[in-house]
């Protein structure tokens, strides 16, 4: 397959360093809570880059694992938000207050929708009020909302949004479109990192895979034109699914020969235990304060 002009550099020295699980590792004490965030290491063309990969829920126990890590958040070059949830934006002004300076944020178009999950009432599940397009601007933050893949850093893209067939099936969630008018919320906003590892092949870091894990990993290779992924680390979100459907995905990712699979947050127990038992020492479980070298 030819390989596209998306990426202008091959990444090398990949190092992405859990900040937030909702499981924490126990070779010391980090904090764990419902969400995720990356702090993503890696060098290109020479040179050395930083980007901080969403900010789970609170910024509290983030800066707590910071320290614990003895990383400094001032580094971080950007900010990728990965989808609208709270559990993967919730952080993020106070994790601006901490980085004290202009940064710019990458999220989908529709990051700021209004959005509903269908309860007995519709509970809000949109990014918050504290981290308003207001708030984020006036601690520095300086949005760069787009739906279409670029590249972030030489050797590291956005997916844009990816390409899949949302038919018709309600979701259980719901977009405010007007006073009294909801339509089907299908996470459009759903978007991963993808890194050009050299010698290995593509490794994909995701949020929450709303759109589903298999459909990033197609989408990813249609638009790098790469067919080779050498590994997946972020959330799943397989944990509503049965035996029968968690295998179902397992079998079709085994088209990608995938190397490295590290699956936390919303994947699901059921699910690490099923990819684990697939995938042998190619899965890393995925902890709060644990670090990988790829
Ligand atoms: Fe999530
Ligand atoms: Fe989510």
């Amino acid at each position: 397959m030819n390989k596209k002009q998306i990426f202008t550099s091959e990444v090398e020295n990949l190092k992405i360093t859990t900040l937030m699980d909702d499981k924490a590792d126990r070779q010391k004490s980090y904090l764990a809570q419902h969400g995720i965030s990356f702090f993503i290491q890696f060098t290109a063309n020479g040179k050395d880059h930083t980007l901080l990969f969403d900010t789970g829920q609170e910024y509290e126990p983030i800066l707590y694992n910071t320290e614990a890590l003895s990383l400094d958040l001032s580094k971080s070059e950007k900010i990728f938000l990965s989808h609208c949830h709270n559990d993967h934006t919730g952080g993020l002004v106070g994790l601006l207050k901490k980085i004290d300076k202009k940064i710019e944020i990458i999220g989908h178009t529709d990051l700021f929708r209004d959005t509903y999950k269908k309860m007995d009432q519709l509970v809000y599940k949109g990014v918050s009020e504290k981290n308003s397009i207001e708030n984020i601007e006036k601690n520095g933050g300086k949005l760069n909302l787009t739906k279409e893949p670029f590249e972030i850093f030489p050797g590291a893209i956005s997916t844009g949004q990816i390409e899949r067939d949302t038919g018709t099936k309600p979701t259980g969630y719901v977009n405010q479109v007007g006073e009294d008018n909801y339509e089907t919320d299908y996470f459009l906003d759903d978007m991963s990192v993808v890194f050009n590892l050299k010698d290995k092949g593509l490794f994909i870091v995701t949020g929450c895979s709303h759109a589903g894990i298999v459909e990033i990993l197609d989408h990813s290779v249609k638009v790098t034109g790469n067919d080779k992924i050498y590994g997946v680390i972020g959330g799943l979100h397989l944990l509503n699914k049965d035996e029968v459907e968690i295998n179902e995905i397992i079998a079709k990712l085994e088209n990608f020969n995938l190397q490295f699979i590290s699956a936390g947050h919303c994947t699901g127990l059921a699910a690490e235990y099923l990819l684990s038992k697939k995938y042998g020492e190619k899965f890393k479980s995925l902890n709060a304060g644990k670090v990988f070298e790829i």
